[in-house]
């Protein structure tokens, strides 16, 4: 077998295992969906029945254990959705390509994500509105949401988060940009890897791998610059609508 072989005997097994990805995801669904309402009722009514009066202190504690299980349960439930999420936007179709203005797909991914950010980090904006690509908004959304959640997450004290939008050879360009701790350069190879994550069970390192193909879809590049203890800075561009 010589070298196109292999590349493309590795691109239909990922384009299966994809296919597979989602097909799991959309089984596991359903049944996630009632074994988390069935949690949140037990939860509440196992609560109610520790809050009685005239229990002995043996079932009170029984039922505190009881509410500590569910509980953990209930975070597992979470952690299984997120997952399902994320592997169903692995292989969803794209809607719409057109042309899309940089700086309306930040602004809407601020909103989206303006309920976590606002505790994080102070925005700051330097963008060229009439920077206009050829990308799927919805898209494109995610790529911005999926940044700007990594750059308020990585934030330990309160931090700034600077956009930008431009234009630079065909391309239009964003980028991301935080003053956190930044990423050490062993490890900046492998944040674009699936299941690459150092938040334990909060995160599923699905998030920048997914970036990285949807940008790679609309032809286009995302590119990692950091230094530990100086912040990160994620680049992307995508083809111009005009180019
Ligand atoms: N702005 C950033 N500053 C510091 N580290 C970062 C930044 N962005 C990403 N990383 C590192 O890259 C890892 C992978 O990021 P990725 O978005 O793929 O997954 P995640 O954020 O851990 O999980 P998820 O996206 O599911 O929440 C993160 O766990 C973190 O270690
Ligand atoms: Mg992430």
């Amino acid at each position: 077998m010589d070298k196109d072989d292999l590349n493309i005997e590795a691109y239909s097994r990922l384009i299966s295992v994809g296919l597979l990805a989602a097909g799991v995801a959309h089984e596991i669904a359903n049944p996630t969906a009632y074994i988390k309402s069935n949690t949140a009722y037990l939860l509440r009514n196992i609560k109610a029945l520790r809050d009685m009066p005239n229990l002995s202190g043996d079932q009170r504690n029984v039922l505190a254990e009881a509410l500590e299980i569910l509980q953990e349960n209930a975070e597992g439930i979470v952690r299984i959705e997120r997952l399902v999420h994320e592997l169903k936007s692995y292989s969803r179709p794209s809607g719409t390509v057109g042309p899309v203005a940089l700086a309306d797909v930040l602004e809407s991914a601020v909103i989206l994500t303006w309920n976590r950010l606002k505790y994080k980090a102070d925005l700051a904006r330097d963008m060229d509105t009439s920077v206009v690509v050829h990308a799927d908004y919805g898209k494109v959304e995610e790529v911005a949401v999926n940044l700007l959640n990594n750059a308020a997450d990585a934030m330990q004290t309160r931090g700034r988060i600077t956009l930008r939008v431009y234009k630079r050879n065909g391309f239009g360009c964003f980028d991301v940009q935080d003053n956190g701790p930044g990423i050490p350069s062993d490890k900046q190879a492998r944040v674009f890897e699936p299941f690459f994550t150092t938040k334990g069970k909060s995160g599923t390192g699905l998030g920048l791998y997914l970036c990285k193909k949807i940008v790679q879809e609309a032809g286009g590049t995302i590119k990692l610059d950091s230094e530990a203890g100086k912040g990160a800075k994620f680049t992307v561009c995508i083809p111009l609508a005009d180019a």
